[in-house]
């Protein structure tokens, strides 16, 4: 059968990973959460002391130190999906923490940090057979992509869910910080001047406020099938 490439973008704690994953396991392909990577180089910001005390992130700094940070994911035969590894250790736990999500966002703006990413997505890329989920995948990353979706819910379904993820891995979690959370994000994400999130014209649209898992699954599944049988 013809191998796609499959984008899935849209707003953060959409469950836009659960499907791409979900799917991506189905049909044998590769699944790559980009977010992870952004998430990965705030990791790396917070450990090296790369925040001053203002909050602000040295940005020259981190451009020297480009070059150093290492991303790449590694199967954890566990769980049966990939973890995200920085310079080599397995960081997937640490990149989930809301100190990293309260973080990411200046660094995923940061036009030098995007353009190392983008070349190592799209570098994931080059054979196909590929599902990729984040935020610029269907417009930048991969903007021949034969798949596009684009994913949304309202913000407090989202922090809604979040806020269940975390308690269920025994973290901290207050529903009044993640919705504050999920909206600052939101706002970034749409209006930063590199790659902002936004819809690609031939994405199609699924909200999924009030879908199930399984039922995005099945949506997903179907448009697969279509886009492969053209
Ligand atoms: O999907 P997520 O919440 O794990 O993403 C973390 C952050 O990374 C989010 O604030 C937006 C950013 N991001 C991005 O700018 N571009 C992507 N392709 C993926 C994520």
């Amino acid at each position: 059968m013809k191998r796609i490439t499959i984008a899935i973008d849209g707003f953060s704690s959409c469950g836009k990973s659960t499907m791409a994953k979900d799917l991506a396991r189905e049909i044998g392909y590769i699944y790559i959460d980009s977010g992870a990577m952004y998430r990965a180089v705030t990791l790396y910001c917070l450990d090296n002391g790369l925040f001053r005390a203002d909050g602000q992130i040295d940005a020259d700094r981190l451009e020297r130190e480009m070059g150093r940070i290492r991303i790449s994911f590694r199967l954890n035969p566990a769980t049966g999906r990939p973890d995200t590894c920085l310079n080599g250790t397995d960081v997937e736990e640490r990149i989930r923490t809301m100190e990293v999500s309260a973080h990411v966002s200046p660094v995923a703006a940061l036009p030098f940090v995007r353009q190392a990413l983008v070349a190592q997505q799209q570098e994931m890329g080059r054979e196909k057979g590929i599902v990729m989920d984040g935020r610029d995948i269907g417009t930048t990353v991969f903007p021949d992509a034969e798949l596009k979706v684009f994913v949304t819910a309202s913000p407090e379904i989202r922090a809604q869910r979040r806020y269940d993820e975390l308690k269920a891995k025994g973290q901290e979690a207050d529903y009044a910080d993640i919705l504050q959370n999920v909206k600052q994000r939101d706002y970034i994400d749409q209006h930063r001047e590199v790659s902002p999130l936004r819809r690609a014209d031939d994405a199609l649209l699924l909200d999924n406020s009030h879908l199930s898992i399984a039922e995005q699954k099945a949506w997903l599944m179907e448009q697969y099938k279509k886009a492969v049988s053209v």
